[in-house]
């Protein structure tokens, strides 16, 4: 009879992302489980740089307010995501008044108006900040985006400084996927240490957790965990969910059409999940929490990345169109039986 904020409460947080659909009425069931079984939210879209700040100097606050202030009616850990990413981010920040890329000190004066207004906007309300998302490489060192080809890899620093000084009183996360990858893992502990090092305030470390059955070694999501609090961070999984589909490789990925997507090879339940795959995802489920309860004392949040199995963006990533089954509720937000493995392990 308890619910997943219950039976974890006084180990970690348990937090969803939230839609907009679920703070304007659209998808009241789902709000009302997300108000029995979490004690934390993120927002999945409403604050990124493209919704919150979609051209310069104009900002869109509507649903990102109705997102804090459900947070705060529910007595929820409120999560902002987030500030400096790659992805999500419109075109105007990195080109000037004359048409030309910005330079250093011009992003620089954008990037800090823009933490300044949407972190200044909702201090004191908004606990923490995913700060900067997404910025290692998937071959070798930080990602060559436009942050870091314009700014340089400080982009990082200032963006952390920037927030904390628009709430001193906030938490701040660097935020990335893959983070059982050895040389990924290797790569934030060495962009965290640097910025601890400079005395620069970093709080927590979140690893997305992105997965899908069977992908994840045990030991390596292990030794991130470990790695990542013995630099004195908090560590949280930030965007579980674990898909249940095939992952395509990227060059399947990038042919790929409607003809694919709806195949039985790369579509295989595109009604119910069958029972031996829910068995399946359970087991998947159950031997992540047994690490996060074993390292609870370095956990400090665990929050999935979509309520349901109707609405999670793994239905369209990495191909469009298709049926997954990732969360730990079906598409009617019933309990599936990893909801049940996971709660019998608190
Ligand atoms: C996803 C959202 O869930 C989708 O609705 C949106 O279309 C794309 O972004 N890593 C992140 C999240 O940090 O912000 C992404 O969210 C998923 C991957």
């Amino acid at each position: 009879t308890s619910t997943l904020k219950e039976a974890f409460d006084g180990k970690f947080l348990l937090g969803t992302a939230l839609h907009v659909d679920h703070t304007n009425g659209l998808r009241a069931a789902s709000s009302s489980l997300v108000e029995k079984q979490y004690n934390s939210i993120v927002a999945e879209n409403c604050m990124k740089p493209e919704e919150i700040h979609p051209s310069e100097g104009v900002y869109n606050f509507t649903e990102a307010d109705q997102f804090v202030e459900y947070g705060e009616k529910h007595n929820m850990f409120i999560v902002g995501h987030t500030l400096v990413w790659h992805s999500q981010v419109p075109d105007w920040f990195f080109i000037n008044a004359e048409g030309k890329e910005c330079s250093r000190e011009e992003l620089i004066e954008r990037m800090k108006d823009h933490i300044y207004t949407v972190v200044g906007r909702y201090k004191g309300r908004v606990d923490a900040w995913d700060v900067v998302n997404e910025a290692i490489d998937d071959k070798e060192g930080l990602r060559k985006s436009k942050w870091y080809n314009i700014i340089g890899e400080d982009f990082i620093d200032l963006a952390f400084q920037f927030a904390h000084e628009a709430d001193p009183n906030a938490e701040l996360y660097y935020n990335d996927y893959s983070m059982i990858l050895p040389h990924r893992r290797a790569e934030a502990v060495r962009l965290v240490k640097r910025l601890l090092d400079k005395g620069i305030r970093v709080d927590g470390i979140g690893m997305q957790a992105h997965y899908g059955v069977d992908y994840v070694k045990i030991p390596e999501f292990e030794k991130s965990i470990t790695d990542f609090a013995d630099l004195g961070v908090k560590v949280m999984l930030t965007e579980l969910d674990i898909s249940v589909l095939p992952f395509p490789t990227e060059e399947i990925s990038a042919e790929i059409s409607q003809k694919y997507a709806k195949s039985p090879e790369f579509d295989p339940y595109p009604e119910n999940l069958p029972d031996s795959m829910q068995v399946k995802l359970a087991q998947n489920y159950v031997d992540l929490f047994k690490v996060l309860i074993k390292h609870q004392d370095k956990i400090s949040r665990v929050t999935f990345w979509g309520v349901n199995d109707a609405h999670t963006w793994r239905n369209n990533w990495p191909i469009e169109g298709r049926t997954d089954h990732p969360l730990l509720f079906d598409r009617n937000n019933q309990p599936k039986e990893a909801y049940h493995a996971v709660l019998e392990l608190a």
